[in-house]
């Protein structure tokens, strides 16, 4: 049957090998490199993928034809980690930050995260709409067509449902694919401050289940953090959302060592985020109960912080890691996650074919949609990223400048 679309002559196209499971250790610096290349699309979907001449019988008078000859072409990047749906932003601590005061010292005397709250709390579904839809359409200029969002910035639930609600019509209007994370466990409430087990009686006997309920979200996630969530409360909240059916996820170890990692692998958490500071014997336990680390390396530098998840350290002892923008107003203020690719090689030492796995295929699997998108299996969501780029070392090499000339998500040209 021939094609709707084909995309040929592509100057070096990046496949990702799909195992239908994460790339872990040494497989992580493993793809199928092509030349002179083609795709097929079909309805959405991956129809063909080679090297050289086009089968003849892809082609009909119907069949539109793309040259990319000089470009490198890459599976749809996914951004597994974002705080998307927020309202307000936060250079007011910019300075702060500059003269030394640390990111826990802000949220415990009342601002960081306790502020953003406010923030979205005061504005209203349309405006956080508004808002997290400029964001998204910042994202997929820059090659992401996959995208999770977590709440967390309500502490309460009609905030938090609100947050969700935008993130479940963004995924109806956007061609950004929006996944949902509960993460009510971002922060103890004000209010609550001297009584974190009322606010966690909350979570665990109301909020969870509603959002299981009314399905809002796909995953759950906990701030598992000194002066935070400890790991036993920690521990109670995502019981109760594993009881919930929802997948989890934990910020563990971002900031103290505090057994997050050593938590997730106990708990066969989907991922574990951030580990900047992960002990040696939470790597490797994470590797043995197939825990993806995500790694978060835009959080690191705008933190201003020089001590960078061991991502080597991760890879040799055959963790699967993925990388994403970790995208929120205190942490890590950017969409762009081009440049966190390029944090990962320059700061972390990963190599360009380690790099484009952990935002394609990695970052599928770190969202249940391994099945789905990722990488160019026939019959996989056509989702395509064209990089004006001679080849894949050359997008993380120039750093600091978007490399995007053109985005499909499902086969749409959505960028151009
Ligand atoms: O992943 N660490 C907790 N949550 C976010 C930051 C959220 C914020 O500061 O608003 C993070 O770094
Ligand atoms: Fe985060």
């Amino acid at each position: 049957m021939s094609a709707d679309l084909i995309l040929y002559n592509i100057g070096e196209l990046f496949c990702p090998i799909d195992n239908n499971e994460p790339l872990r250790g040494q497989a992580m610096n493993t793809a199928k490199i092509m030349h002179n290349a083609y795709i097929a699309i079909k309805a959405g979907k991956i129809q063909a993928i080679g090297e050289g001449e086009v089968p003849e019988s892809l082609i009909s008078n119907e069949t539109q034809k793309r040259d990319l000859s000089g470009l490198t072409v890459t599976p749809g990047l996914i951004d597994s980690h974002t705080h998307l749906v927020h309202g307000g932003s936060r250079e007011n601590e910019f300075s702060m930050k500059l003269n030394g005061v640390s990111y826990l010292d802000i949220l415990a005397a009342g601002g960081g995260i306790l502020s953003t709250v406010n923030a979205t709390k005061t504005s209203t579904f349309d405006e956080l709409y508004t808002k997290a839809k400029k964001s998204l359409d910042t994202m997929l200029i820059h090659g992401t067509t996959t995208v999770e969002a977590k709440s967390g910035y309500g502490l309460e639930w009609e905030t938090e449902e609100k947050q969700l609600k935008v993130a479940k019509k963004l995924n109806e209007d956007h061609p950004v694919e929006v996944v949902s994370t509960f993460m009510g466990a971002h922060a103890i409430p004000t209010q609550l401050k001297e009584n974190p087990e009322e606010f966690i009686k909350e979570l665990t006997e109301f909020m969870i289940p509603e959002v299981s309920k009314h399905s809002l979200a796909e995953f759950c996630d906990v701030f598992c953090e000194h002066g935070v969530f400890s790991v036993e409360q920690t521990r109670t909240i995502l019981k109760c959302a594993k009881e919930n059916n929802l997948k989890i996820k934990i910020h563990a170890d971002e900031i103290v060592s505090l057994g997050g990692a050593e938590l997730a692998a106990e708990m066969g958490a989907h991922s574990a985020e951030h580990l900047m500071a992960a002990s040696d014997e939470g790597i490797s336990l994470m590797a043995k109960n197939n825990v993806i680390a995500n790694l978060l390396p835009g959080t690191t530098f705008s933190l201003m912080k020089t001590s960078y998840a061991d991502a080597r350290k991760m890879i040799e002892n055959n963790l699967a890691v993925a990388l994403s923008t970790d995208y929120n107003p205190g942490s890590c203020p950017t969409e762009n996650i081009q440049l966190i690719m390029q944090l990962g090689s320059l700061a972390m030492k990963m190599s360009p074919i380690e790099v484009f796995n952990a935002v394609t295929i990695n970052g599928a699997h770190s969202l249940g949609r391994g099945h789905e998108t990722g990488s160019f299996e026939v019959g996989k969501n056509a989702d395509i990223v064209v990089f004006d780029a001679p080849n894949i070392d050359y997008i993380l090499y120039h750093f600091g400048v978007n490399h995007v000339k053109e985005v499909y998500k499902n086969g749409n040209l959505v960028v151009q």
